[in-house]
C-alpha cells in the first residue's frame, strides 16, 4: 500500500502562522518526531516578517507541556521564510532556502508542500511553485491542500486543473480529517473483519442507518468563511458523504489505495440525485437560535454572531434523507445530519436493524427495542451493540441489553489525532486516507443537487434553539417513515 518508513523530507508549510498550524500541525509535527525520529525540516510560510527565532517561539508555544524534554532539537528543524505569494520573484529566496536545507539534512530533495491557506491561493501557489522551480526537485515532491476544495464543482474542476498542471493525482493528498480519525478507519475493520456483521449489512437486514456529527460550538471569529460556506459545504460534502461511504461501500478486492478508494467512488455514484422536490421533501435547512448549551452557557443566536448578516440564510444545520441505489442498499434510507451548537459534540453512525418477523418476547415492563450498532467515532472511540435478552422475571418477557467496547476510555493509552495520522502518512506516501479527485466532483455533484433546489425555490432556514438537537423539520423527516433519530449515547455513560 505504501513505503513503511517515512522519508527525510522538507515540509514546506504555507498559512505556518495561522490557526490550524498551531492547533493541529505543530503538535502533530511533534509527535511524529518523538515517535519516529523522522528526519525533516520545515519551512513555515506566512506574509508576516518574522525571522527564525520568532517562528520558533510560536511553534513552541503551541506544544503542551507533555515532553518538552527535547524540544529544543524539535523546534531548530523549523525556518522562517516570509512571502506574498502572489509575487512569483520572492519564491526564488524559498528555493535557496529549500536547497540549503536539502543538503544541510540529507533531505534528498523530497519536499512536501502544505498548503494551509485560504483556498482562493491554492491555484496562484502551486503555478508559482512550478514556475520558481521549487517543483523540479531530485526527490519525490507532494502536495497537501486543505478543503474546502472550490466553491462547486465548476471551481473544483477548474482548481483541480490548475494544480493538475503541476502535481500528478498520486502526488496530491486532500484532507478530510475525518479519514484522518481512528474509529472512520475502523469502519471497514469492524465491517469486513467480522462476518456476523458483514452477512447482515445489507438492505434485508437494515432498517436504516443514521449518521450524526454534532457540535456545540458556534461559528465563532470563522464567521466570515462560515456565512459564505454553511453546513451542506462544511460538513456534508466532505466528512459526511466520506463516512456515508465507508458505511456503504463494498469490500475492497485489495487493501490497496485505489481499491479502497474505487469502492467509495461507486458508493458515491449511486447516491440518488436530488432534485428540487426531493429537496423540498427530503433536506432540512437550520440556522440557530439564541439558546443555553447544557453547560448553563447562554450564547447568541447565529444571526447575532459577528460578522454574519442580520437576515443571513446561510444554514448551520443540515439533515437529509438519502438512498443509494444499488444492490446491496436500495430501499435503505440512510440519514444524515450535522450542525453547530447543538445539544452535545458528537459523531456516531447508527445501524439499525429490522425487527424480527413475530417477536412473542416481548414484555409489559421493558420497551421493545430493534438491534442496533453504534460506531462512536467522538468522543468516545468505540462500539454499542443493542440486543435483546431475558429480563429477570418469571415470564419470557425481553429487555434491552447494550454490549460495549471502549477504545479510549482508559486515559492513559490515547491514539495518535487526526492530523498526526495524515502528515505521517504523507510522510510515507500513503494516499489512502486522502480523498481523490473523482470523490471530491461527486460529492460536489450530489450537494449541488441541493445548492440548486434551494436556491431555485428561495429555500428558508429553519430554526432551531441553540443547546437543542436541530429543527422540528429533522425531527419530522424520519417520523414520517416510523423512525426517530436514535439519543447519542456515551459508552458506559448510558
Ligand atoms: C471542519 C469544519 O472540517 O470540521 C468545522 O470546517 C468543524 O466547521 C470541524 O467544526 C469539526 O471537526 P471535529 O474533528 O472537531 O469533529
Amino acid at each position: 500500500m505504501h513505503n513503511e518508513t517515512q522519508q527525510p523530507t522538507a515540509i514546506l508549510l504555507f498559512g505556518a502562522t495561522g490557526d490550524l498550524a498551531h492547533r493541529k500541525l505543530y503538535p502533530a509535527l511533534y509527535e511524529i518526531y518523538k515517535k519516529t525520529e523522522t528526519p525533516f525540516a520545515v519551512i513555515g510560510i506566512a506574509r508576516r516578517p518574522w525571522d527564525h527565532d520568532r517562528f520558533r517561539e510560536y511553534v513552541h508555544s503551541s506544544l503542551t507541556e507533555n515532553g518538552k524534554a527535547d524540544r529544543n532539537e524539535f523546534l531548530n528543524r523549523f525556518y522562517y521564510y516570509s512571502l506574498d505569494v502572489n509575487n512569483n520573484e520572492a519564491y526564488r529566496g524559498l528555493k535557496d532556502l529549500a536547497e540549503r536545507l536539502d543538503r544541510e539534512y540529507g533531505l534528498g530533495g523530497n519536499r512536501l508542500f502544505y498548503l494551509a491557506l485560504a483556498p482562493e491561493f491554492f491555484g496562484t501557489v502551486t503555478l508559482n511553485l512550478k514556475a520558481s522551480g521549487l517543483t523540479e526537485t531530485a526527490g519525490f515532491k507532494r502536495l497537501i491542500i486543505e478543503k474546502p476544495f472550490g466553491r462547486d464543482l465548476k471551481s473544483a474542476e477548474a482548481l483541480n486543473t490548475t494544480i493538475q498542471s503541476v502535481f500528478g493525482e498520486k502526488e496530491i493528498y486532500r484532507i478530510d480529517h475525518y479519514l484522518g480519525k481512528e474509529m472512520v478507519q475502523n469502519i471497514q475493520v469492524i465491517r469486513f473483519a467480522n462476518p456476523i456483521f458483514e452477512s447482515i449489512w445489507n438492505n434485508r437486514y437494515i432498517s436504516n442507518v443514521q449518521i450524526t456529527v454534532s457540535e456545540t460550538l458556534g461559528v465563532g471569529e470563522r464567521a466570515g468563511y462560515y456565512d459564505r460556506t454553511g453546513a451542506l459545504l462544511d460538513m456534508v460534502q466532505n466528512h459526511l458523504l466520506q463516512m456515508t461511504a465507508l458505511t456503504a461501500m463494498e469490500p475492497p478486492s485489495r487493501l490497496e489505495t485505489e481499491d479502497i478508494r474505487d469502492e467509495k467512488v461507486k458508493v458515491l455514484r449511486s447516491i440518488r440525485p436530488v432534485t428540487v422536490e426531493s429537496a423540498r421533501r427530503d433536506v432540512v435547512k437550520g440556522q440557530y437560535t439564541k439558546g443555553v448549551l447544557p453547560s448553563g452557557e447562554s450564547v447568541p443566536g447565529y444571526r447575532e454572531e459577528e460578522n454574519v448578516p442580520e437576515d443571513s440564510e446561510t444554514e448551520t444545520f443540515v439533515a437529509a434523507k438519502l438512498f443509494i441505489d444499488n444492490f446491496r442498499w436500495a430501499g435503505v434510507p440512510f440519514y444524515i445530519r450535522t450542525g453547530k451548537r447543538m445539544a452535545v459534540k458528537s459523531t456516531q453512525i447508527v445501524i439499525q436493524f429490522k425487527d424480527v418477523p413475530l417477536n412473542p418476547y416481548t414484555s409489559t415492563f421493558f420497551a421493545q427495542e430493534p438491534n442496533l450498532l453504534v460506531i462512536h467515532v467522538q468522543p468516545d472511540e468505540g462500539l454499542s451493540l443493542k440486543l435483546n435478552a431475558k429480563a429477570f422475571t418469571h415470564k419470557w418477557d425481553s429487555k434491552p441489553i447494550t454490549l460495549e467496547y471502549c477504545n479510549n476510555c482508559s486515559d492513559v493509552l490515547g491514539g495518535p489525532d487526526a492530523y498526526e495520522r495524515l502528515l505521517g502518512d504523507s510522510l510515507r506516501g500513503d494516499s489512502t486516507n486522502f480523498t481523490r479527485w473523482d470523490e471530491v466532483a461527486l460529492s460536489w455533484q450530489f450537494v449541488e443537487g441541493i445548492t440548486t433546489a434551494w436556491k431555485e425555490t428561495n429555500t428558508p432556514v429553519r430554526f432551531y434553539p441553540a443547546g437543542s438537537m436541530g429543527p422540528a423539520e429533522s425531527d419530522a423527516l424520519l417520523a414520517r417513515d416510523g423512525f426517530h433519530w436514535w439519543p447519542l449515547t456515551r459508552i458506559n455513560k448510558n
